[in-house]
């Protein structure tokens, strides 16, 4: 199954996508997490992501293009991917659809985590990460057991940069130009399936795994 996961930063998508990794075998594909890693280890590429991540901007579309180009060309999906915070504007998802037809893979949905703002602020600003495994936490909502380390591995876990207040409402803002047009993209390719994002994570999991089972 070929799918894209849509949303605001702290929608949820990256939990529900391991989740989805988990039961069906399908792996994520984080725009994300691959420019976080590249700035982790200074590559050409992370310091060109560096400071408009920092910002809360988008990295430039060319770029994000060519990350995905380059891992459905040299993957093989047997079970499918997960694309986890892309496409993020129009540009992108039209790139997106040559790319597949190129490639003649089918895109199957698109999943859109539907959730209103007042609670992604204390999503995002309490979440926390496993730095050794990427498990995710919430201070507030779903906390580790042992403070500060994860449930899964034992390492411990840290807090994203753009995870601060000033950062997060840029995000917000970024999100509302130039992603949410995208809903509009994909219902008008019939592709679009919405989720509740504001229920507790096991209800929107049992809602995903019916949708997608049925
Ligand atoms: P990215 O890493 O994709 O961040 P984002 O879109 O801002 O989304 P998040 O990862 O913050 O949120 P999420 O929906 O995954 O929520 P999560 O499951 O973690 O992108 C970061 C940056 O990289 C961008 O700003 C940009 O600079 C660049 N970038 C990436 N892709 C790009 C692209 N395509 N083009 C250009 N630039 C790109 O959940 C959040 C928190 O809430 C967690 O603590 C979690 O435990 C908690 N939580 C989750 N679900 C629930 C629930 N149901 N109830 C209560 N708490 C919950
Ligand atoms: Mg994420």
């Amino acid at each position: 199954m070929n799918l894209i996961f849509l949303g605001a930063p702290g929608a949820g998508k990256g939990t529900q996508a391991k989740r989805v990794m988990e039961k069906y075998k399908i792996p994520q594909v984080s725009t994300g997490d691959i420019l976080r890693e590249a700035v982790k280890n200074n590559t050409p590429l992370g310091q060109k992501a560096q400071e408009f991540m920092n910002k809360g901007l988008l990295v430039p579309d060319g770029i994000v293009i060519g990350i995905i180009e380059e891992t459905l060309k040299d993957t093989s999906f047997s079970k499918g991917f997960i694309l986890d915070g892309f496409p993020r504007t129009i540009p992108q998802a039209e790139s997106l659809d040559k790319v597949l037809a190129k490639l003649s893979i089918n895109l199957d949905y698109v999943i859109n985590f539907q959730i209103v703002e007042e609670v992604l602020i204390k999503r995002l600003s309490g979440r926390r990460v496993c730095r050794e495994c990427g498990q995710l936490y919430n201070i507030y909502f779903n906390p580790p057991i042992k403070e500060n380390y994860c449930n899964q591995c034992g390492q411990e876990l840290y807090q994203r940069k753009d995870d601060n207040i000033e950062t997060i409402r840029e995000r917000l803002k970024v999100y509302d130009v130039q992603t949410a047009p995208l809903i509009e993209y994909y219902e008008n390719k019939r592709k679009l399936f919405t989720i509740d994002g504001n229920n507790e994570q096991g209800y929107i999991f049992s809602q995903l795994c019916n949708f997608l089972e049925n």
